[in-house]
């Protein structure tokens, strides 16, 4: 089993929808039993509540399941657990790489806008304290790199002899 976690700060807005969108092209793609996609925040304000009602709004109105997510805290033990960790931006990713002092986890972590074709930024922009606008522009980010994510999982799934 192969293991992808999501991060943002509140894990109700950006990782989520990541969260949800994998797994969805994972799904029809016929991958969703060799590979384990999970999400999480840096901040715990958020712990234990579903997604934000604009999340699951963009992502149902596109056919993606959001509202059986809960929010929560990275821990520690995520380091080892997945084997690869995607930030959704820049502050996230140095927020991980604080968490994690001893530098094992630098080959492991990546921004989530190095899978985005063309992107004109690093940070998949937080869309929290805006309005709806705000998140129909990162579900299609999200989708755009979770595409190339998907692409690059079935040709190292086929590397490896195990389907794809
Ligand atoms: P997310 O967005 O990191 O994409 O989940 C946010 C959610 C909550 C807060 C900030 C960003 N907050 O400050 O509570």
């Amino acid at each position: 089993m192969y293991r992808v976690l999501f991060v943002c700060l509140g894990n109700i807005c950006r990782s989520p929808l990541a969260d949800g969108i994998l797994a969805h092209k994972l799904q029809l793609a016929g991958l969703a039993d060799q590979v384990e996609v999970d999400s999480c925040g840096t901040g715990d304000y958020h712990v234990g509540s579903p997604p934000h009602v604009e999340s699951i709004r963009v992502a149902e109105a596109h056919g993606v399941p959001l509202a059986h997510l809960r929010a929560r805290q990275v821990a520690v033990a995520d380091f080892d657990a997945f084997d690869l960790i995607v930030a959704m931006d820049r502050k996230n990713h140095r927020d991980l790489l604080t968490l994690e002092a001893t530098g094992q986890l630098h080959g492991k972590v990546s921004l989530f806008m190095s899978y985005v074709p063309g992107a004109t930024s690093q940070d998949v922009p937080d869309p929290y304290f805006g309005g709806p606008e705000g998140f129909d522009a990162v579900y299609e980010m999200v989708d755009a790199g979770c595409e190339t994510m998907l692409a690059e999982i079935r040709q190292s799934l086929v590397a490896v002899g195990s389907g794809g």
